[in-house]
């Protein structure tokens, strides 16, 4: 169940009370409305409880009573726009509000009354930036803005991708979660940073992320990510976490037990589970990227035991690939049948046909842990509950091709990590929506939804914990209509 406060977001911005009893007003003369587009819902919610509560009127919608528009990450011309826009319904006589930066409100709240508006509040007075154009307006969000695989701001982005790994590492999620945000923004940049004055108003650019980018563009090079990424600490806790079967925790403790390489490992094999043994057998293969071909042919390979297994059923590719991406660590396929109930015991009846077939190297089985959605939590924002395969494959190679799965100079065979994964179809599209990814899209997407809408999304459903009822959906579309995104194809979801 969703807690209280949580519940109290959802509706108008004071809560559903709010807007036809409000709290009596300590400032006549000053009525304020809060922009919402860059604000975003949640914070706009926050200052109007906030100010409210220090007795400040707030009006929920903009009329001709306002006195006060507060903006945050506003531009004068963005501003000015939004004034246009507005003063088109305006009656006649009507005094337009001064528009401010949000500054003057966080002013006014820490001083307990309406500060003095000052030449610097004023956005409509504000001198039009000068120098490179000002970047293109960004949704807070990622799942509310397309992002390709390609990008221009490639080295920007991958150095902050690596100081998130880096905060990972060491068990820190909310600065793992910072630097791939502001490495997501980057991304979706129509046009090469060449500036720092372009990263003025975009979102989540913290102080830190910001002096990385500045670093880069003045010197080439950041000290920080050259000195975390030649790091013992880092390259070890790397190279153990590409392991297959080895998480964070597990590389930590070995680090810190002074194991450094894959011989340390190899030699204390009483450590190991069976999953991470073949990890470390199959080690050389499954470091190399996955590319296209392969995929392809797993795909021919998956289908035709499937057909075999439970005839009707369908197998999508999902993951990195979907997603258009030419290599990967992995290849992951959703599998499910038309007919609700019918894909039970459908993946013990695969894994034999695959295996018949000499085409497993290895594999673990993991049972679905519930026959109906419930309600997500937020322990299973990134867990789900289908009925699961994690899988070597041992997939024949064209003769001639260059691989390392056996010690000939031409190998017959190369190791490569597969996921397989059941869904019954109703939740199909939630788990293909899911298990597409890109992992901070999935996440900004559940953000999204739980604190825009007050919905809880995970891989089986999406849920209004007000109403307690599941949303029925036939496709993708469906769930980013539900939510009020425009719709992103998985290309476009390279967050
Ligand atoms: P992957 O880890 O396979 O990443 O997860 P990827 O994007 O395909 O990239 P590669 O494989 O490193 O090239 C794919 C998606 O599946 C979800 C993840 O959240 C990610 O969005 N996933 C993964 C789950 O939902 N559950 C899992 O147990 C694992
Ligand atoms: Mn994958």
């Amino acid at each position: 169940m969703l807690p209280k406060r949580r519940r109290a977001r959802v509706g108008s911005p004071g809560g559903a009370a709010a807007s036809s009893a409000l709290p009596p007003t300590l400032f006549p003369g000053v009525s304020v409305y809060l922009v919402e587009p860059r604000m975003g819902r949640s914070r706009r919610a926050f200052l109007t409880r906030l100010a409210r509560s220090k007795g400040f009127r707030v009006l929920d919608a903009c009329s001709s009573e306002v006195t006060h528009v507060v903006m945050e990450r506003t531009s004068a011309e963005e501003a000015i726009c939004w004034q246009e826009r507005n003063g088109e319904t305006a009656p006649p006589g009507y005094t337009p509000p001064a528009l401010l930066d949000i500054s003057w409100l966080t002013e006014s709240l820490a001083a307990g009354q309406p500060v003095p508006v000052e030449c610097r509040h004023r956005l409509e007075v504000a001198e039009p930036r000068k120098g490179p154009p000002s970047p293109a307006w960004m949704p807070p969000y990622a799942c509310q803005r397309p992002t390709s695989l390609t990008h221009h701001n490639t080295s920007l982005s991958e150095a902050l991708e690596m100081l998130a790994e880096a905060a990972g590492f060491e068990g820190s999620e909310s600065r793992l979660l910072a630097f791939c945000r502001a490495a997501s923004v980057l991304k979706a940049l129509p046009r090469p940073v060449t500036a720092l004055s372009q990263l003025q108003g975009l979102p989540h650019f913290g102080e830190h992320s910001f002096r990385v980018v500045q670093e880069l563009l003045e010197h080439g090079v950041c000290e920080e990510v050259e000195r975390v990424r030649c790091s013992e600490r880092y390259r070890t806790m790397k190279l153990f976490t590409q392991i297959f079967g080895v998480g964070v925790r597990t590389a930590d403790r070995w680090y810190r037990e002074g194991l450094r390489t894959l011989d340390d490992l190899q030699e204390r094999p009483q450590k190991l589970t069976q999953q991470q043994k073949a990890g470390l057998q199959h080690h050389q293969d499954l470091s190399t990227p996955v590319q296209r071909a392969d995929v392809e042919a797993l795909q021919q390979l998956v289908e035709a035991a499937v057909g075999q297994a439970l005839p009707g059923a369908t197998v999508t590719l999902t993951g990195g690939f979907r997603r258009g991406k030419l290599q990967g660590h992995d290849v992951d396929f959703l599998i499910t049948h038309p007919d609700e109930g019918q894909e039970a015991g459908l993946l013990p009846r695969l894994m034999s046909c695959l295996q018949d077939q000499g085409l497993i190297l290895y594999h673990q089985h993991h049972h679905s842990r519930c026959d109906a959605p419930s309600p997500p939590t937020r322990q299973s924002r990134t867990m789900d509950n289908f009925e699961r395969s994690f899988c070597i494959f041992r997939l024949p190679q064209p003769s001639g091709a260059a691989a390392g799965g056996a010690l000939s100079p031409c190998p017959a065979w190369k190791a490569v990590r597969v996921d397989l994964v059941v869904a019954p179809i109703s939740q199909f599209p939630f788990a293909l929506l899911g298990w597409t990814g890109s992992m901070l899209f999935q996440r900004e997407l559940r953000r999204f939804s739980r604190k825009e809408k007050g919905w809880l999304l995970n891989s089986h459903g999406l849920f209004d914990p007000e109403q307690k009822v599941f949303f029925h959906v036939a496709s993708e579309e469906d769930i980013f209509r539900h939510l009020g995104l425009e719709y992103l194809p998985p290309e476009q979801r390279n967050a």
